[in-house]
């Protein structure tokens, strides 16, 4: 029998098993990440080594060291993550991966390390959307939390409000014309000097700053549930060159402050706005930018309000770590989906 056909087969019999367990592979951007997870909810390991330091003096991440690093931890993460889970691949019954979007070097070295775990162990193969898997880091904080309900995907390089209809079913709602949320936070930061990753430390300095020190434009945008950085992070700069020319030296913490409430106000606009026309009951939040701590303290603030149950992912789930794709994995195995060997990165995938 083929391979392919051999994991169908395993597929099926998978669908009633309880304590599926998956190993799951994300290296999408700067972290290399290998997890067990069992039957979507349940963590029985995650580790994550993070490149921060290696990009750190180049202000940004650099592709091609990115890869490099890749190449030389993605396997130890997985051999650390089945000694943490005290299993060994032949133990696992599938193993699932990050395929898109993100750095097509990146992404890359997880896909073809899948692969080969995947075929030398005859086990399925399951390519996963990385910023689904943002979305599933709310499967494993709370294993209640059932779709439908509405998220925010706010990560460095997205910024969306999708309606999670079913599992692996979504509806786009609104999104970014331009700039991610993560993004204008690291943008801004650079302006203050912060090193990176700067959204983290920008988010600190502001909790000590007076967010009314700077007026900001709250921008306008055609869709109603869209987002729009770009003008706001030009205002931002502008408005520090003015103090600049008038000699002023403004306290970076009310910078940090002012900057951060008016993209948190425009976040929890949209998507408090959509909540209501929508009727929805149930709100996650997801994505790198879901460890903002205002978002977090607002959220929560205009949820309880209109009377809307909020998920918030638990903190080290908000940024890029391999078990939220083991929970996503898990949740397209159940529904049949498996990739085959010829499975290639998909730099600029989108979910809907
Ligand atoms: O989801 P993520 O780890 O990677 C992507 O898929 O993009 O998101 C990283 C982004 C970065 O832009 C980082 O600065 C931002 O999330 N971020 C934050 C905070 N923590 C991470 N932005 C604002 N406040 C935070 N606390
Ligand atoms: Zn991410």
């Amino acid at each position: 029998m083929t391979y392919y056909s051999e994991c169908i087969e395993k597929c099926v019999s998978l669908r009633n098993k309880k304590g599926v367990r998956i190993l799951a592979i994300e290296s999408s951007c700067d972290e290399s990440a290998a997890a067990v997870v069992r039957d979507g909810r349940v963590i029985e390991s995650s580790a994550v080594y993070s490149q921060i330091d290696l990009h750190a003096l180049y202000g940004g991440v650099v592709p091609e060291i990115a890869s490099r690093s890749h190449v030389q931890k993605v396997d130890l993460m997985v051999e650390k993550a089945l000694e943490e889970a005290g299993c060994s691949l032949g133990d696992v019954d599938a193993v699932g991966v990050t395929y898109g979007p993100g750095l097509v070097g990146s992404l890359l070295t997880g896909v073809t390390c899948a692969k080969a775990l995947a075929f030398a162990a005859r086990k399925p193969l399951v390519k996963v959307n990385h910023i689904e898997g943002h979305i599933c880091a709310n499967y494993l904080t709370r294993p209640d939390l059932e779709p439908p309900f509405l998220c925010l995907v706010v990560s460095g390089g997205h910024s969306h409000i999708l309606m999670v209809e079913d599992y692996g079913e979504y509806r786009l709602m609104g999104c970014t014309r331009d700039d991610a949320a993560g993004e204008a936070f690291d943008k801004a930061a650079r302006v203050l000097g912060l090193p990176y990753p700067g959204g983290p430390r920008l988010d600190r300095l502001a909790e000590e700053g007076d967010p009314d020190f700077m007026k900001l434009p709250r921008p306008h945008t055609e869709g109603k549930y869209d987002f729009s950085f770009s003008g706001l992070k030009t205002a931002f700069i502008n408005a520090a060159h003015n103090l600049a020319q008038k000699g002023i030296t403004p306290d970076p913490k009310d910078m940090a402050a002012s900057f951060r409430k008016a993209v948190v106000d425009f976040l929890t606009d949209r998507t408090m706005a959509c909540a209501k026309d929508l009727g929805i009951r149930r709100l996650a939040l997801a994505g790198g930018v879901s460890a903002n701590s205002l978002l977090r303290r607002e959220m929560a603030v205009l949820c309880k309000r209109e009377g809307i149950e909020l998920f918030l992912p638990r903190m080290e789930l908000c940024g890029d770590n391999a078990a939220m794709i083991a929970s996503a994995a898990y949740f397209r195995l159940m529904r049949g989906e498996i990739a085959d060997l010829e499975l290639n990165a998909v730099p600029s995938l989108r979910l809907v």
